[in-house]
């Protein structure tokens, strides 16, 4: 896949896309479709409809990003990449349609509390019948850190909104049982990041 220098890019997503899909490739490998939340620039859908031709990756942003979004997903040649959807999570009615499975790479961190709670709550709406959940991104644990650098990442994110923040991993497993969703594995991955899989029952 050659990379045109024209499109949206994000350096963070083109490090974590190859760990990534080595973490994702089991739960990938066996499924048709993924629906992507807050996809971005997207690389990952660029690079993982690449990587696994027989699935169809949706990738969605909210509409003021929609753009950025779809100028990777126009450029690319990719059968199995559709054109990207608008999706902001704090909507109630997502219309999107079902998936084997739901993505999402550093969204939770960028959303306030509120609408990690919508996100959690539309869910049902997408997912199929033991659809899995993938979620990317720092989490904190008991309320800590891993690292010195997540906690000055907090910082930053907190000086460009005060309603992102990293989130608390208990947290985010309390909203995805009370909605459906049974906790499978936590991944540590490169960059003091993690990947976390969940199973909708
Ligand atoms: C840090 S970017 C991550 C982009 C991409 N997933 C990646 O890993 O490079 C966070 C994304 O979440 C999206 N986002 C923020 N609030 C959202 C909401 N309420 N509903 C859906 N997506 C949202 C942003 O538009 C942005 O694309």
């Amino acid at each position: 896949m050659g990379s045109n220098p024209a499109l949206p890019f994000s350096q963070a997503s083109e490090n974590n896309k190859l760990p990534i899909l080595e973490t994702v490739k089991p739960y990938l490998s066996t499924v048709n479709s993924v629906l992507e939340i807050g996809s971005g620039t997207a690389q990952h859908g660029e690079y993982f409809a690449e990587s696994f031709p027989r699935l169809i990756w949706q990738c969605t942003d909210i509409p003021a990003h929609l753009d950025i979004t779809q100028q990777r997903i126009s450029a690319s040649s990719l059968v199995n990449l559709p054109p990207a959807k608008p999706l902001n999570v704090d909507d109630s009615d997502w219309n999107c349609g079902r998936y084997d499975c739901v993505f999402s790479a550093n969204s939770l961190h960028i959303m306030s509390a509120a609408s990690v709670e919508n996100f959690f709550r539309g869910l049902n709406q997408s997912l199929k019948k033991s659809a899995w959940l993938i979620l990317y991104g720092p989490f904190k644990y008991s309320g800590a850190f891993t690292t010195e650098s997540n906690a000055r990442f907090d910082v930053w994110l907190k000086q460009q909104n005060p309603a992102s923040g990293v989130r608390d991993f208990e947290w985010v497993c309390e909203l995805a049982e009370a909605n459906g969703l049974s906790f499978q594995i936590d991944n540590p991955m490169p960059a003091n990041n993690q990947l976390l899989v969940f199973c909708y029952a």
